[in-house]
């Protein structure tokens, strides 16, 4: 693997959010326990090292520490809070242990213009979790930044190098921490932005996969279902290019929806010229839903809807020969399809929208071959608008497994306004491009509460957001108070029908990413 980091884990609780903020950059990671040779580490030539925290202290004993040689070579290193430390310590530093540790949001003063720190304030919040400090730096080393209680808040090599930073740029807290991370990744290390190698790689998937299209189809026309998610977007735009309006695109308003998202599709046609029809089953869907109240017989009903409106769709539309699909290389890894680039007959077991055999479409796949970045880099390619590329995944079912018991239109429309208003803070704080999925979520019950010198009785929502790479599993994101604070009053000030907030601290495995 070449063009890669290696972080270098010194059993730090937030190790796996420096992949995830590098993953978010486009920067590929590679993590090595801290017994890692340098030797063996070389031999792999990463662009650069980053020294993970840890919860050791470099002056005991039977430390986690890693060889001198790391600090001889001339790979380009970035040391965070233990990892600063350990570059301290092995190069001469003083390490102490501190008077009281620092904990949380803290103020970084920034003393030197410095590479990485380009783009940033001369004073930005930070997290701290410390409670050794650096109180001797080691020879050949300058200061960088300092906060109140730190005077080495952040260090560099006079000639090498080799940074040091005591703070945590991988978590939410620290306002420009993606930056500071992506300054020492492109900048020092000079690792080659994998956007702008992919941009160039998809153009070349666009010259091949253009004619390869308009090849398989010919003259006849191909059905797609636009799901207004990423896949369906970037399949649908391509295969547009392919062969214009033979591209039949069918959007369902289930109205199970959110605020904006049949909008979203209505600006896409405008833009790309799509060609789509929107069906309004809205009303059928919620008729279906009456009275349900278990997860599975819910997205069974739903599943069906969405097969007997293709079909009567297709009834009318005799010359569609083709079912277009946002099939991306982990569904088909995930269902263990065979692979073939070649299209097939559908199988109704085998597609999203679980299309029966007897319409006996042919299946288009153009993206099979691609990873969810790739498609990412291939709708910039396409001129996609970036916010419906960056969107969080939403699922088919929509909101009614995020309404548990019976969906009713009210709830709906509580649920509608709770998750704009969350995903709106999330998105003014900087969250929302830092997580694989955030999402609020009813509750069928009431709480008590006060309004003004009132009881009030009403209901109430949970807020999750979760980490993840591909959605099989996932961490709960440790977004910050104050932005959950401020989710939380807007709910409750906003949505009259809303007494309580709580947030969903579930990982999964054992919870799912959804509540149904
Ligand atoms: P779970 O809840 O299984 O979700 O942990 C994993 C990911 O899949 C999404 N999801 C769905 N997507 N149809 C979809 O297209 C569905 O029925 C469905 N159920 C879950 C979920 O939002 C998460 O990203």
């Amino acid at each position: 693997m070449d063009n890669f980091i290696a972080i270098v884990d010194f059993g730090s609780q937030y190790t796996h959010l420096i992949e995830t903020t590098l993953l978010n950059l486009g920067v590929k990671s590679k993590t090595f326990p801290c017994t890692v040779s340098f030797k063996e580490l070389h031999l792999q030539n990463p662009k650069g090292i980053i020294f993970s925290g840890g919860p050791d202290s470099v002056y005991n004993k039977n430390s986690a520490i890693v060889e001198t040689d790391f600090l001889k070579g001339d790979i380009p290193i970035l040391g965070i809070c233990y990892g600063m430390q350990v570059i301290a310590y092995l190069m001469g530093g003083v390490v102490r242990k501190s008077a009281e540790k620092e904990y949380g949001s803290t103020l970084l003063v920034v003393d030197k213009e410095e590479e990485l720190f380009r783009n940033t304030p001369a004073e930005q919040k930070v997290w701290m979790s410390h409670g050794d400090l650096i109180t001797e730096l080691p020879k050949d080393f300058i200061p960088l930044a300092h906060t109140e209680k730190t005077a080495y808040a952040a260090m560099r090599h006079k000639t090498k190098k080799i940074y040091g930073v005591q703070f945590h740029p991988e978590v939410f807290h620290t306002e420009y921490g993606s930056k500071i991370l992506g300054n020492f990744v492109f900048n020092i290390a000079g690792y080659e932005s994998d956007f702008k190698m992919k941009d160039s790689k998809m153009k070349d998937f666009v010259s091949r996969k253009v004619p390869e299209i308009r090849n398989i189809v010919g003259h006849s026309k191909v059905l797609g279902a636009l799901s207004g998610g990423v896949d369906s977007i970037v399949a649908s735009v391509l295969t547009q290019r392919a062969i214009g309006n033979n591209l039949i695109l069918v959007f369902v308003d289930t109205g199970l929806l959110r605020i904006g998202d049949r909008k979203k599709i209505e600006e896409l046609r405008e833009k790309e010229k799509l060609n789509v029809s929107i069906i309004d089953a809205s009303s059928e869907f919620l008729t279906a839903l009456k009275g349900v109240t278990e997860p599975e017989r819910k997205r069974k009903i739903i599943g069906q809807k969405f097969i007997k409106i293709f079909e009567e769709f297709c009834k009318k539309h005799k010359e569609i020969k083709f079912l277009l699909q946002g099939t991306i290389y982990p569904d088909v890894v995930e269902s263990g399809k065979v692979s073939t680039s070649s299209p097939g007959v559908i199988k109704s077991h085998h597609n999203v929208g679980g299309l029966p055999e007897e319409m006996n479409l042919r299946l288009l796949e153009p993206l099979r071959g691609l990873f969810k970045n790739d498609v990412r880099a291939l709708g910039r390619v396409l001129g996609i608008d970036n916010s419906l590329l960056m969107q969080h995944p939403f699922p088919g079912p929509g909101l009614s497994i995020r309404i548990i018991g019976e969906v009713t239109k009210e709830k709906l429309d509580i649920l509608r306004r709770v998750d704009r208003i969350y995903i709106d803070v999330l998105k003014d704080c900087g969250v929302y491009e830092k997580v694989w999925q955030a999402f609020s979520v009813l509750l069928p019950i009431r709480s008590v509460g006060v309004v003004g010198d009132q009881r009030a009785y009403k209901f109430v929502v949970a807020l999750r957001a979760v980490l993840s790479r591909d959605g099989m599993t996932a961490d709960w994101a440790r977004i910050p108070y104050e932005v959950l604070e401020k989710a939380s009053l807007e709910i409750t000030s906003k949505v009259p029908e809303v007494g309580r907030v709580v947030y969903d601290i579930t990982s999964k495995p054992p919870g799912t990413i959804e509540w149904e």
